[in-house]
């Protein structure tokens, strides 16, 4: 086989074969082959326009380029490890297909603007998937909230009994954080992947009249990287981009958690779908969570993809360096785990039933309400710090004589405050309680409704929205 590489100009003797298969990345950045087309084709007619080459080598090289994007597509297309990367297997199958035209694709760049731009490229498409992604899961969250309206859980601190809350505030709360998730992937795509590092070329620019900015343009760029050097050394966007992921991943590991404990038969308070569960090969009677398990447990190698690309740029000298070769699997590897977490949770979600009876159970235990208490004598007049010594040993009684709070007469009650009356009963209960909230978003049941229906509107808009960017 031929093996001439397109940089063999210095060198007298061949690659040996070791090297080549461990400088290779070819393996792994094929996946990167439509946005490098799409770059290269934006870069044949920017140099057409700068008259660096005809029209008609311009045509003929897009031409070829579209032919073998066909061809990668159709599965016609074999990458060949010793052309190292999919840039340099790309523009050889150019030459090899359309003659002297396809010399000229790579005039005015290099590998190091080329796969800066790429991996941009890519990171854009994905950043618009994961966002339709967390909005599919965030709808399932509000439909769940809303079909569940009227399910109060125990809510929790220190896993303890805290508070009454409604079970779609609860879900609301992962939407919100869902919500922030996305808004850090849009930060990322529209304040720091707006920007085009094409032109750069090696590290210092080029010497040949080109027009960047009308290349950026063609690709959706706002602007061209003002730094040469730092257009091809930069990965910040990389880490960002793994940070926002191991954020969601994050987020997705608590979920599952609170799941996992949730479907346990201490707590009991789900079921999980036949379907996104798994059973045990030696224990017949057993329905595993394995799929929040795995959920939880992916979060892990997100975590650790982020660690490989912050140590992989810490104490690197500019410009470009070889090491940057090992961001792809970081990136790629940490993105495919979020994508179909996100999809398998969010089927899970929807698969999932919430059990009232075993909810309203466990409303009974933990004094759920005894800050409702302490908060009814504060509007009587009582120093918040008198009233919980005062509900604290209401509640020593109780638990004494194994009562709660409601069952107790005002007699008994006025015993620990004189101040207490009739309407306490208003208040004591977690029916009650859940419905004299009045701070902002906070649990009552009037402003958890108007949340539903704020976030059923707010999302189909932005599903609508992502369709027509799509359309
Ligand atoms: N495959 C390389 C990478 O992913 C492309 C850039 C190579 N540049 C170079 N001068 N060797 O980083």
């Amino acid at each position: 086989m031929n093996k001439k590489k397109p940089w063999q100009g210095r060198f007298t003797k061949p690659t040996s074969t070791d090297v080549e298969a461990f400088t290779e990345s070819v393996s792994f950045d094929w996946q990167l082959y439509k946005y490098d087309i799409e770059g290269s084709i934006a870069h044949a007619t920017m140099l057409a326009k700068c008259a660096l080459i005809t029209n008609t080598e311009r045509d003929k090289i897009i031409k070829g380029l579209r032919e073998i994007q066909n061809d990668i597509e159709s599965g016609d297309f074999v990458f060949k490890e010793h052309l190292e990367d999919v840039h340099m297997n790309i523009e050889s199958a150019l030459i090899e297909r359309i003659g002297d035209a396809g010399k000229k694709l790579h005039t005015a760049r290099s590998r190091n603007d080329q796969v800066a731009l790429d991996m941009r490229l890519w990171m854009r498409d994905q950043i618009k998937i994961l966002t339709k992604l967390l909005t599919s899961l965030q709808y399932e969250l509000v439909l769940k909230g809303k079909a569940n309206i009227k399910i109060i859980v125990p809510g929790f601190t220190h896993l303890q009994h805290a508070q009454p809350v409604l079970l779609a505030h609860y879900l609301l709360a992962y939407v919100e954080m869902f919500e922030r998730d996305k808004s850090r992937l849009r930060d990322c795509l529209w304040l720091r992947l707006s920007e085009s590092p094409l032109g750069a070329c090696a590290l210092a620019g080029t010497t040949l009249p080109i027009y960047p900015e009308f290349t950026a343009n063609l690709l959706g760029f706002y602007r061209v990287c003002d730094n040469s050097v730092d257009a091809v050394s930069d990965r910040d966007f990389c880490i960002e981009f793994v940070f926002c992921l191991s954020m969601i991943a994050m987020h997705l590991s608590r979920l599952s958690e609170e799941w996992i404990m949730w479907s346990s038969q201490e707590f009991d308070f789900i079921n999980i779908d036949d379907s996104y569960c798994t059973g045990s090969s030696i224990m017949p009677q057993k329905k595993n969570p394995d799929v929040l398990e795995l959920i939880r447990g992916k979060c892990a190698r997100v975590y650790g993809n982020l660690t490989t690309l912050l140590s992989l740029m810490k104490g690197l000298p500019l410009a470009y360096n070889r090491d940057m070769q090992e961001d792809k699997e970081a990136v790629f590897g940490a993105y495919d785990t979020v994508k179909r977490c996100l999809s398998l949770i969010t089927g899970l979600v929807k698969n999932t039933r919430f059990k009232a009876e075993i909810f309203a159970r466990a409303c009974e235990d933990g004094f759920l309400d005894a800050t409702a208490l302490a908060e009814y004598l504060v509007l009587k007049g009582i120093p918040f710090r008198q009233a919980h010594e005062i509900v604290g040993s209401i509640v020593k009684n109780c638990i004494k004589t194994s009562r709660i709070l409601p069952e107790l007469g005002l007699d008994t009650l006025k015993k620990y405050s004189p101040v207490i009356d009739e309407d306490v009963y208003k208040v004591l209960g977690t029916e009650n309680c859940i419905r004299s909230y009045k701070s902002p978003g906070s649990t009552a049941p009037k402003l958890v409704r108007k949340q539903i229906n704020e976030w059923e509107k707010r999302l189909s808009k932005q599903g609508e929205k992502a369709k027509r960017s799509r359309g």
